[in-house]
Order: structure tokens, then C-alpha cells, then sequence
């Protein structure tokens, strides 16, 4: 009888520090703030472009002064700015992604239960810009199709890893895909003619390849090489297509690696990301906030 009462017992302690400590994070009723457009102000920029390299480690992005992502380094030669972003324990793609595109570290309790599937709604960029076109992984964009999208439902165009011709060919899939987009004229028509648009272009292959052959490894370095150059010819289709110095972009990851090349805890390798912005509105002179 008493085996039966110390797990009661435990089982309240474990319920009450649940209960204390993983709190949904959402608040309630949360006014939407007025836009620049709203306030009549002209806004920056008019679209953003938002690659997100799953996993890539802020160490590996800045290692060697850049060297490691030499395309990329020569857009930053003439602009943008660098910083490292700093996402929080379980490192995983979906709290990842939902702190960059809605805002705020997941509901503890959800992240806990389920990794996949986040239960309660939550307000994202993607919908606020009610113009969000991208190209993911299944898995990414299940976390935000089901979301109430009042009457603006974002369109993406994703994939699962199995359905594809070879391995570690996500990012030329997205690659091909976002070429294809944009050879459509009709295509090319409605989002020249459309204000605050995001683009989400979603790289996959980093974290796969991190698992499977660890971020100092060669392999790594070649899979990487491809991906960073494709970030590049990609900036330089979507200058050729919206030739209007209107397009900001942003290169981030929504989680690291370890060097063994996994991911999920709070170290220093798998929290850091890189966060690499440039085109409209990022400024390099540093602004005196004294002046
Ligand atoms: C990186 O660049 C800085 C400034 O140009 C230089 O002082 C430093 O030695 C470089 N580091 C490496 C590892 O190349
Ligand atoms: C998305 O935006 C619409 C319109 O602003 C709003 O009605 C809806 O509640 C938003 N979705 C979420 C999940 O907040
Ligand atoms: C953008 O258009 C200007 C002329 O209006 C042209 O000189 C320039 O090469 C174009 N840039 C790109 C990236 O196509
Ligand atoms: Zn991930």
C-alpha cells in the first residue's frame, strides 16, 4: 500500500512543478501594433526574403572570417550586417521556428509533449504580411498551414525527403523550385505588384548534413559550399526580378549543432545562429543613438 502512496506523491510533485514552471508563454489578447504603412509612413522595404539554413551554427557561418561561406561574404564586403541570434533550449526545428517567424519561445508544455505539433494559435509574420509565399519541408510547414489565417492562407510549396530523386538534395529542390516560381510570368506580375510580401525560402540539407557527417567534416564543408552559393544566385534572381532596391533579406538558422552533430540542448554550438541581413533598410553606418 504504501509503493501505491509514494507514487501518488510523486506524481503530485512532478504535476505541481509542471504546472508551476511550463506555463503557456502566449498572452492573451494582445492588441495588433499600427504598421508603417498604417501610420502613413512608407516602410523600408516592400518584401523580405527570409533564408533559413536548418541548423547551421553561428560558428560555422563566421569561422575563418567567413571563409567557410565565401559567396556570402562577398555580398557582405559591399553590404548588410552580421550578428549572431541566440534561440533557447530544446533546440529543435520547431521551437526554432516559431521563435523567429511568431515571435516568442514556444509554450514549454508543448515543446515537452509533442515536437511536432504545436496545440494552441499563435500570430506569425508570415500572416501579418498576409502576402507569405514559400518553398519547406513538410514538417516546417505543417507548424504554420493550420494556423487561422483570416482569409490570407499562405501559400507553400513543400516536400518530404523520401519523395525526393537523391539524398541531400532539399536545397536544390527549393533552389529549382523558387527558379521555376519566378519563370512564370504571371507570377512575376502579381508580387511585383504586391506590398509586404515574405518570402520564406527554407534550406533543409545543413542539418541533415550535420547529423549524418558532423559539422568539421569535409563532407559537411562541400554540402555547405552548395548551399551558400545557392543563397547567392538566388539573392541575384530575386534583384533581376524585383529590380527596385525594395527586397530585404535575411539569412538566419533556426537551432545549431554540436560538433558531434546533434542538437537539442542549450550549449553554446547549439544555441548560436547566425543572423546575416542585407538589401533594403539595413544600413551599415552605425546610427549615434546620442545624436
Ligand atoms: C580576420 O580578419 C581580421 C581583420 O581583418 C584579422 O585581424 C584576423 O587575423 C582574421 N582572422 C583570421 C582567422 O583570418
Ligand atoms: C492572422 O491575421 C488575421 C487578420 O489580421 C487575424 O484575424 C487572425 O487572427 C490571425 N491569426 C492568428 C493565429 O492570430
Ligand atoms: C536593374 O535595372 C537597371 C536599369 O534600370 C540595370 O542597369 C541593372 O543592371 C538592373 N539590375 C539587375 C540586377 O538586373
Ligand atoms: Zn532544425
Amino acid at each position: 500500500m504504501w509503493k501505491v502512496q509514494a507514487l501518488v506523491v510523486h506524481i503530485l510533485l512532478m504535476g505541481s512543478v509542471l504546472s508551476t514552471y511550463f506555463q503557456p508563454t502566449i498572452l492573451p489578447n494582445l492588441e495588433p501594433q499600427k504598421t508603417m504603412r498604417d501610420l502613413g509612413f512608407k516602410p523600408p522595404a516592400d518584401r523580405l526574403v527570409v533564408f533559413l539554413t536548418d541548423g547551421l551554427r553561428a560558428a560555422t557561418f563566421l569561422a575563418r572570417n567567413g571563409s567557410d561561406v565565401p559567396d556570402l561574404r562577398d555580398i557582405f564586403r559591399k553590404q548588410g550586417r552580421i550578428g549572431i541570434s541566440r534561440t533557447c533550449a530544446p533546440t529543435k526545428t520547431r521551437p526554432g521556428h516559431i521563435a523567429i517567424f511568431g515571435g516568442f519561445y514556444e509554450d514549454p508544455t508543448a515543446a515537452l509533449v509533442n515536437f511536432r505539433y504545436n496545440p494552441s494559435n499563435f500570430d506569425t509574420v508570415f500572416n501579418r504580411s498576409r502576402n507569405t509565399i514559400g518553398w519547406a519541408h513538410r514538417n516546417v510547414v505543417k507548424i504554420f498551414i493550420r494556423l487561422p489565417h483570416g482569409g490570407a492562407p499562405m501559400r507553400f510549396k513543400s516536400y518530404m525527403e523520401a519523395e525526393l530523386p537523391e539524398k541531400l538534395t532539399c536545397d536544390k529542390w527549393t533552389f529549382e523550385k523558387v527558379q521555376k516560381f519566378f519563370k512564370k510570368g504571371a507570377n512575376v506580375r502579381e508580387f511585383r505588384n504586391l506590398k509586404s510580401v515574405v518570402f520564406f525560402v527554407y534550406l533543409g540539407d545543413m542539418d541533415i548534413a550535420a547529423h549524418r557527417f558532423k559539422p568539421l567534416s569535409k563532407r559537411f564543408h562541400k554540402k555547405l559550399q552548395y548551399t551558400q552559393r545557392g543563397i547567392q544566385t538566388t539573392y541575384e534572381l530575386f534583384e533581376r526580378v524585383f529590380n527596385d532596391s525594395r527586397t530585404a533579406y535575411l539569412m538566419t538558422s533556426d537551432h545549431g549543432t554540436t560538433n558531434e552533430g546533434s542538437h537539442g540542448g542549450g550549449s553554446t554550438h547549439e544555441v548560436e545562429t547566425p543572423l546575416f541581413m542585407w538589401g533594403a533598410g539595413v544600413t551599415r553606418e552605425v546610427v549615434d543613438s546620442e545624436a
